[in-house]
């Protein structure tokens, strides 16, 4: 049998936080060493320029998730590495698949959907305010990602499950027209994996402006992990560990025992600044030896850009030849060719 494909893209805006690193980047990071799968990582730059993000930030963001992806250990020989817009084949598959996609599919996504409720329920009533084609065709571009590689599994957040939803049915339509050329895919959610809340006790996200980044350092950490948001609960009290962002965050890193032995701390009423000092050292000793390596990448992008362009190299192996087939497919031929 062949080996099943995984893939998954990393939108690139913003810093790696830890609610990023327990939700995707800890899984992808082991699922990367199975020698078992086959796996493709990739920083969708493209999909941060349908964000209309600054160009600084945009290649800032590139570098700092390539960097932490790398420094955590990503096995970049095992799975394939690379950056969207370093293969040029993504793009141009984006247009052939657009061709086969319905106007009415994409009037149907989610994101686009909540953009257009958003402008009708706002001041000038205008629906498609500030709607680029770039938000509007986000999915293709995703189920371009996804076809060029013939993923079969693409893990992804229960945000993105319509997208790769959408991916198949482009596929599938592009199947019925021109034959079997291209792979369904299907999403991967693991519901297992931890949601954390951030320092106000809401979802951490970087729209909320209230996460921990993941190599923020020492002393940074220490001052956001002692601002986490606690109830007033005296020193002594018995605390609930239900509902306390601290030792969700705690337990996210800890093996069961540890975490066990925070509950009875909690059971025991430990002060929320001690438990507060408990979660910073625990993190800061994890995340240092990454840090290092992290602060040394971010001071020598070179090295990470050395490790996309191999990464591309690898993707392009796959993708050159099947967009060639692809193309072929669809009538795009060397004349007499056929
Ligand atoms: N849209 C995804 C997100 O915002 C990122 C992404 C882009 C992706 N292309 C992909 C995920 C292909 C999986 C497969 O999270």
């Amino acid at each position: 049998m062949t080996q099943e494909i995984f893939l998954t893209g990393i939108t690139t805006t913003g810093t790696p936080h830890i609610g990023n690193y327990v939700g995707a980047i800890r899984p992808s990071i082991e699922a990367s060493k199975d020698a078992a799968k086959k796996n493709f990582y990739f920083l969708a730059d493209y999909h941060a320029l349908a964000k209309n993000e600054d160009p600084d930030k945009i290649s800032q963001s590139t570098l700092e998730i390539a960097a932490a992806w790398l420094a955590l250990g990503m096995d970049t020989g095992n799975s394939v590495f690379y950056r969207q817009s370093d293969i040029p084949e993504i793009p141009e598959l984006t247009w052939i698949l657009t061709s086969m996609t319905a106007k009415g599919l994409m009037n149907r996504a989610h994101s686009y959907k909540a953009a257009v409720q958003a402008n009708v329920e706002g001041d000038d009533k205008d629906p498609d305010k500030g709607i680029t084609m770039a938000l509007y065709s986000y999915p293709i571009l995703m189920a371009a990602d996804i076809l060029m590689f013939k993923a079969g599994k693409v893990p992804v957040g229960r945000d993105q499950k319509q997208h790769v939803e959408m991916a198949r049915d482009i596929a599938q339509r592009f199947n019925h027209h021109y034959g079997d050329v291209l792979v369904l895919p299907e999403s991967v959610i693991d519901d297992h994996t931890a949601v954390l809340a951030g320092l106000d006790g809401r979802k951490m996200s970087k729209s909320y402006n209230n996460t921990i980044p993941l190599f923020a350092p020492e002393k940074k950490l220490r001052k956001l992990i002692m601002k986490i948001k606690t109830n007033s609960q005296e020193p002594g009290e018995p605390k609930a560990t239900e509902g306390s962002t601290l030792f969700d965050i705690y337990k996210a890193f800890a093996s069961a025992e540890e975490t066990a032995a925070v509950e009875k701390q909690y059971a025991d009423g430990i002060a929320w600044g001690a438990m507060k000092q408990t979660l910073f050292e625990y993190i800061n000793d994890r995340i240092g030896p990454a840090r290092a390596e992290y602060e040394r990448l971010i001071a020598d992008p070179s090295i990470v850009e050395e490790e996309l362009q191999k990464g591309a190299a690898r993707a392009r192996e796959v993708a050159v030849p099947y967009l060639a087939q692809i193309r072929h497919a669809v009538g795009i031929r060397a004349l007499g060719s056929d």
